[in-house]
């Protein structure tokens, strides 16, 4: 793979580092190198927090010139555990900045990181025109060497891409390096995972892979593992462990629902199959489907990537449609519950995509409020962070303002989002509020007995009891 002979490359690793590190003559020159972050979202403003509290000078750009004023004003755009306290010292230190001055800071980075939305098009296909967009400002800003390190989850190929368009804008193939360098965050533990990474990936050629790995060094010092691979490979190790992951969901969803046709209990079914070392237990917690701003996404782009290439994503296809079908499942059942949505109310019990986020892409929660006041049930909802967001998009909701004034007068309560606060819930309190006493726990955080007990009908996800009839399965 390595395309230089030992001693001239390891040479010309010394001489890059020394370029890059050293390139600021009119200033004092920083002991680390430059870093400018294109995008201040879920993964550019974590990645900034944890570049910069290793020493590197990170400049965070973004178009948004709202958000750039809001953060500089000492608010965060979005809500994410820990982060505000990740960036307090770099920003007290100067060394991490933001600022609407794209070009000035990719001119004067030595390491550029792409951190901008690659959404879903209308197609499936990831939309890559804000990486488009920064390509014509690195077209401009590019006069010295520099190394493009894309983190966005971006189809395989699109690095390669980014370099073609750049030498067909005219820039000097030798002023430039590309690297793919997928980030594995979650939202809502993005700083400990950023902190913590399982592993770090890097795709591209040796001069810039080893001075990226550098920028990684103190969490390869505390023992996260890396790969240094080819951009190609980089950019679907992203893709293909997204998809694995959301195949896990997908899988226990389905056999949640199976647990809820044979009296089955899918807790017990996950944790015995995660006895199996081979298999364990990460991510087969049921839930109302896989949402967020990957796994929905993800799983489109890749099937229609192999689309592309002429292989049938059949896998990966039926992975988006359960995942689909799951959801349409769970709205019929809630029909079944209520019947006559007429003068009912439902109080949805969580809006974001998952607990610690603000985030509300692709929740099921937007499924449920477009289902239920196109049945023109009264429909009210609290979240601790995501009320903001959903308001938006649907300001006919009542929200809260507290979870208790959610719940006032409820027929239906359907927990969404496995908040802390809602494992907590005092169920006496919550069965006293509702008109009819119905809960449709998604989340599977209350207890049944004690549910029972306060007189609701519980509906749980794939944990329904044993039914002392069941019959033998052949
Ligand atoms: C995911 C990947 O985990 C992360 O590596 C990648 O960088 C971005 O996409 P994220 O979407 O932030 O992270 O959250 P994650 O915790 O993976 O959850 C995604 C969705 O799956 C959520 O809707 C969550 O509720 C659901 N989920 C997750 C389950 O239903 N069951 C599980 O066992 C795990």
């Amino acid at each position: 793979m390595c395309r230089f002979p030992q001693v001239s490359y390891m040479l010309l690793c010394t001489l890059l580092s020394t370029t890059v590190f050293n390139s600021y003559s009119d200033e004092q020159a920083p002991e680390k190198p430059r870093v400018c972050i294109v995008g201040t979202g879920y993964v550019g403003l974590p990645t900034a927090g944890i570049l910069s509290s290793f020493g590197n000078h990170v400049a965070c750009v973004d178009v948004l010139s709202e958000k750039i004023a809001q953060i500089n004003n000492g608010r965060l755009p979005i809500f994410e555990p820990g982060l505000e306290q990740l960036l307090q010292e770099p920003i007290k230190s100067g060394r991490l900045t933001f600022s609407t001055d794209v070009l000035s800071h990719m001119q004067r980075a030595s390491i550029i990181v792409i951190a901008v939305g690659t959404p879903m098009s209308k197609n499936g296909a990831a939309d890559l025109r804000a990486i488009d967009a920064v390509v014509e400002d690195l077209a401009k800003a590019i006069t010295s060497y520099k190394i493009i390190c894309i983190k966005s989850t971006v189809p395989v190929g699109t690095c390669a891409h980014v370099r073609d368009a750049l030498i067909a804008k005219g820039i000097n193939k030798d002023l430039f390096d590309i690297v793919s360098n997928p980030e594995f965050l979650r939202e809502g533990t993005a700083v400990q995972d950023s902190l913590n990474p399982d592993r770090i990936i890097i795709g591209g050629n040796p001069r810039a892979t080893t001075i990226i790995k550098s920028l990684y060094q103190p969490l390869i010092d505390k023992g996260s593992a890396y790969l240094i691979t080819s951009l190609e490979t980089s950019e679907l190790i992203k893709y293909a462990s997204n998809a694995m992951l959301a195949t896990r969901i997908t899988f226990i969803n389905e056999m949640a629902r199976l647990c809820d046709k044979v009296g089955a209990n899918v807790l017990d079914v996950a944790a015995g199959m995660g006895m199996d070392k081979r298999i364990g237990t990460a991510f087969l917690v049921p839930g109302p489907g896989f949402g967020g701003s990957c796994f929905p996404k993800d799983t489109k782009a890749l099937a229609y990537i192999m689309k592309n290439k002429k292989i049938g994503a059949t896998l990966i296809n039926a992975i988006y449609r359960s995942n689909v079908a799951h959801k349409k499942a769970i709205l019929k059942q809630i029909d079944k519950l209520i019947g006559d949505f007429t003068d009912k109310k439902v109080a949805l019990l969580g809006l974001a995509f998952k607990a610690n986020t603000d985030d509300i892409r692709d929740s099921f929660a937007i499924d449920a409020i477009a289902y239920l006041l196109a049945h023109n049930a009264h429909v009210s909802a609290y979240d601790p962070q995501g009320m903001d967001n959903m308001r938006t998009l649907f300001p006919q909701v009542s929200y809260g303002p507290t979870l208790e004034a959610a719940v006032q007068g409820a027929d239906l309560i359907v927990i969404i989002t496995e908040w802390n606060e809602f494992k907590t819930l005092n169920v006496a309190n919550l069965a006293q509020a509702c008109r009819t006493k119905r809960l449709l726990d998604l989340r599977n955080i209350i207890d049944r007995a004690t549910a029972e007990q306060n007189g609701f009908t519980y509906i749980g996800m794939g944990v329904c009891p044993v039914k002392k009839s069941a019959k033998m399965i052949h």
